[in-house]
């Protein structure tokens, strides 16, 4: 019998609310500086076509060339399920809020609070901080006997997942001896950094990040795919709305390319001095999206120099934001505050609960009206009129609009922002793929616990100027 596929329409991504037509010239953009923008688009189109599955745009073709690292992950992922009450994973960064982002999005918005037979999956945990309180409290409430630790790091040596490793490994070591390794699946670089010794002398369960994958590009390849599958996630399906949502990222007509549109548009509101980008979904799952939204824009635009050796302080600070909780706490600033940001909302046509708001309190109309109507009209109704009052007030606002949140448009949807991600570095001329100043961090703290080999840099800090006693209160 032949089964048929639903398919899921593409997500849309609207910029009525970017344009002078509605938000006024001062303001808005005008159809003439987009054209004039195009050019620069082009080129950036163009550039990232050449080189796209090279250098570090490994990325883009992770949606094509994963079958069997899939057929791997799987049967891993079935046998994690069957067998373990918890998944682990430790790392940070790029290794970290993707695996949240796409948890959130796609388990019960309650996973570890359901019965094991609900949930139908292992209890997720992602520790992507070394705060002792965190950690210890973690260890209070795991089974280690039914608990399995993925220790993600593409760099292999990074101090917070490696000091965790050490932690928990110790504790396995303690307790099972030989069979610590079973409780650990490390994730990354084939050769680079410690992870990988580690893992052949310990005969981890390994897979890897390909080469031209960077953390914040990584959550399409087995950094993602693996947490995801052993939460019983589509994780096919989230490749296939990648390559969904990258038939439109390849299309050379300007106009119809969503992420080439919407990176022209960044770039002319980054040249305005919109200097800030506020990512605001309208619903719980896709709260931690604009987390690992953050994360990319930050970390992919923020450099100091572009790459001709420019100094030119590029990026635009990415703020997040959840509809409708922060109505009550941001939208005040965004709507009367500074110049200086563009909105972007994320809503969902189609929730997949429909909570009806019950009757009562018919002798108090001001509250009786809610009555009769759901929960999804009152969130649908809120954001349209949020969208309202910061058009009203020439704020440049955009709307990308989701059919519903499933693994083909989470798919569609992390592929949309790394495509403008990149084309937007593109336009700016920078490294978008490189992070030199976490990389300062990094350095400092090796130096700052001495490790060998940072003996400069361990000078260098020591050498800073001694803090001044009279400003400290
Ligand atoms: O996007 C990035 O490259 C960074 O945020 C890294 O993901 C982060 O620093 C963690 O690095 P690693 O995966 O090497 O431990």
């Amino acid at each position: 019998m032949k089964v048929s596929r639903e398919i899921t329409p593409d997500i849309k991504f609207d910029y009525n609310n970017m344009m002078s037509a509605y938000i006024g010239e001062e303001q808005g953009i005008t159809d003439n500086e987009l054209r004039m923008t195009r050019n620069a688009a082009l080129e950036a189109y163009s550039y990232f076509k050449l080189n796209r599955g090279s250098g570090m745009m490994g990325w883009a073709e992770l949606p094509y060339n994963q079958d069997e690292i899939v057929k791997d992950i799987l049967n891993t992922a079935k046998i994690i399920r069957r067998n373990c009450e918890s998944f682990v994973v430790l790392g940070i960064g790029g290794s970290a809020l993707g695996p949240m982002a796409v948890f959130q999005a796609l388990c019960h918005l309650r996973h570890n609070e359901l019965s094991k037979r609900q949930r139908k999956a292992p209890k997720f945990y992602v520790e992507d901080n070394v705060d002792p309180e965190r950690m210890a409290s973690l260890l209070d409430i795991l089974d280690l006997d039914k608990t399995v630790f993925n220790v993600i790091t593409k760099s292999g040596s990074t101090s917070e997942t490696m000091s965790q490793y050490l932690i928990i490994m110790d504790m396995l070591k303690a307790r099972y001896g030989d069979k610590a390794a079973e409780h650990i699946v490390a994730t990354t670089d084939h050769e680079k950094g410690n992870l990988i010794k580690l893992a052949k002398k310990e005969g981890f369960k390994t897979f890897y990040v390909p080469d031209g994958v960077g953390g914040r590009f990584s959550e399409l390849c087995p950094v993602g795919l693996l947490p995801a599958a052993v939460l019983g996630i589509d994780i096919k399906e989230l490749l296939r709305g990648a390559r969904q949502m990258d038939r439109h990222c390849r299309k050379s007509d300007f106009k119809s390319n969503p992420a080439l549109v919407a990176a022209a548009l960044s770039y002319i509101s980054i040249k305005k001095g919109k200097n800030i980008s506020v990512m605001m979904p309208y619903a719980d799952s896709l709260k931690l999206m604009a987390d690992w939204y953050c994360q990319l824009w930050a970390e992919s635009l923020g450099k100091a120099v572009d790459r001709n050796g420019n100094t030119v302080y590029a990026g635009q600070t990415p703020v997040k934001a959840l509809g409708v909780t922060d109505q009550h706490s941001q939208i005040q600033l965004y709507t009367e505050g500074p110049f200086d940001k563009v909105v972007t909302f994320i809503g969902v046509e189609k929730y997949r609960n429909e909570v009806k708001i019950s009757g009562g309190c018919e002798d108090i109309p001001s509250v009786s009206f809610l009555s009769g109507h759901t929960l999804n009209e009152l969130i649908a109704a809120e954001m349209y009129a949020t969208e309202y009052a910061l058009t009203k007030n020439h704020r440049p606002n955009a709307m990308i609009t989701l059919p519903k949140v499933n693994a083909n448009t989470i798919g569609q949807l992390m592929f949309f922002f790394m495509m403008q991600t990149a084309y937007t570095g593109c336009m700016l001329n920078i490294d978008t793929f490189n992070q030199p100043g976490v990389e300062e961090g990094k350095n400092a703290t090796y130096a700052l616990l001495g490790r060998a080999g940072y003996e400069e840099k361990a000078a260098e800090l020591n050498s800073r100027p001694a803090k001044n006693p009279e400003y400290i209160v």
